[in-house]
């Protein structure tokens, strides 16, 4: 699957969620997170995002910060939100569940 990687943090610009044909692209409060288990593979939001901060995960064997992005996105939908008592997981949809408005501590505390 594809990832989201540093450049995001503080700039969230969403237009990848724009051309997500499945919309598995979910929005934290710094940056923004795809959903592994929605995400077809089409590429679409690659192309799309101003500071080419999307990568294929492939692209991140052997790049040690890359590789960090991609497990803190698989952490991001084992988050359990406040008055929920299951993680986010896969919801079906980031229009419907709108902005999260957290996220991973790495994210959290990530000096961008
Ligand atoms: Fe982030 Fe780029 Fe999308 S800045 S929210 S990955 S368009
Ligand atoms: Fe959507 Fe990008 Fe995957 S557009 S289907 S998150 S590759």
């Amino acid at each position: 699957p594809y990832v989201i990687g540093k450049d995001c943090v503080d700039v969230n610009d969403r237009a990848c969620m724009d051309v997500c044909p499945v919309d598995c692209i979910y929005v934290g409060d710094r940056k923004s997170y795809i959903n592994a288990a929605e995400c077809i593979d089409c590429g679409a939001c690659e192309v799309e995002c101003p500071v080419e901060a999307i990568f294929v995960d492939r692209k991140a064997r052997g790049d040690s910060e890359r590789t960090e992005f991609v497990e803190d996105q698989k952490n991001f939908f084992a988050i359990v939100l406040p008055g929920r008592d299951a993680p986010i997981g896969a919801p079906g949809g980031a229009r419907k569940v709108g902005e999260l408005g957290v996220d991973t501590p790495f994210i959290s505390a990530y000096d961008a």
